[in-house]
């Protein structure tokens, strides 16, 4: 069985991500969603949080699971057994950034083998710190990110405003 390690913070998770998440498990039998929680990013988004806003995105769809993790990549990649690493590209900025991550990460762990899938044309400008921004500003954040995620982060800053 093909199985693959989607990895990011997702803080919070994206309409690109969710995309990347699809088509990633349309592909390999079983694609594991791999939350960062390292402790040296400070991100918005507890990690309880982050994990279940992509339990809920895909409770309907066979073959995802979702795994906080800590430190490195590779470890990660190692103990799930996983076949490769997916990373999605937006820009020709994000393929210099993710080369030589992909790079060190092969030479830490052989089968740690990164697996890139261009991010599609209407999810280019969409980052997490873009939608984090947005809506700091009280910006229209729909369409950046699914409505279950909307809902949630409507409700994180209201609270925060009250
Ligand atoms: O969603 P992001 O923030 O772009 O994801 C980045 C992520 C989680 C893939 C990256 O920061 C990562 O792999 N962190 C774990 C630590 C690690 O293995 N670093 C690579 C050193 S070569």
């Amino acid at each position: 069985m093909a199985t693959a390690v989607f990895p990011g913070s997702f803080d919070p998770v994206t309409t690109g991500h969710m995309d990347l998440i699809e088509r990633a498990s349309a592909i390999f039998d079983v694609l594991i969603i791999g939350v960062l929680n390292n402790s040296s990013k400070s991100p918005f988004f507890t990690i309880e949080e982050r994990v279940q806003m992509l339990e809920k995105l895909t409770s309907g769809m066979p073959g995802t699971s979702v795994l906080p993790f800590n430190g490195l990549l590779t470890d990660f990649v190692k103990m799930t057994g996983a076949d490769a690493i997916i990373r999605g590209v937006r820009s020709s900025s994000d393929f210099e950034y993710e080369l030589p991550l992909a790079q060190a990460n092969y030479k830490l762990n052989y089968k740690a083998d990164t697996l890139f899938l261009a991010a599609r044309p209407e999810h280019s400008y969409i980052s997490s710190s873009a939608v984090k921004e947005l809506a700091r500003y009280k910006g229209d954040i729909r369409g950046f990110v699914p409505e279950e995620v909307y809902q949630f982060i409507k409700q994180k800053f209201d609270s925060l405003d009250s």
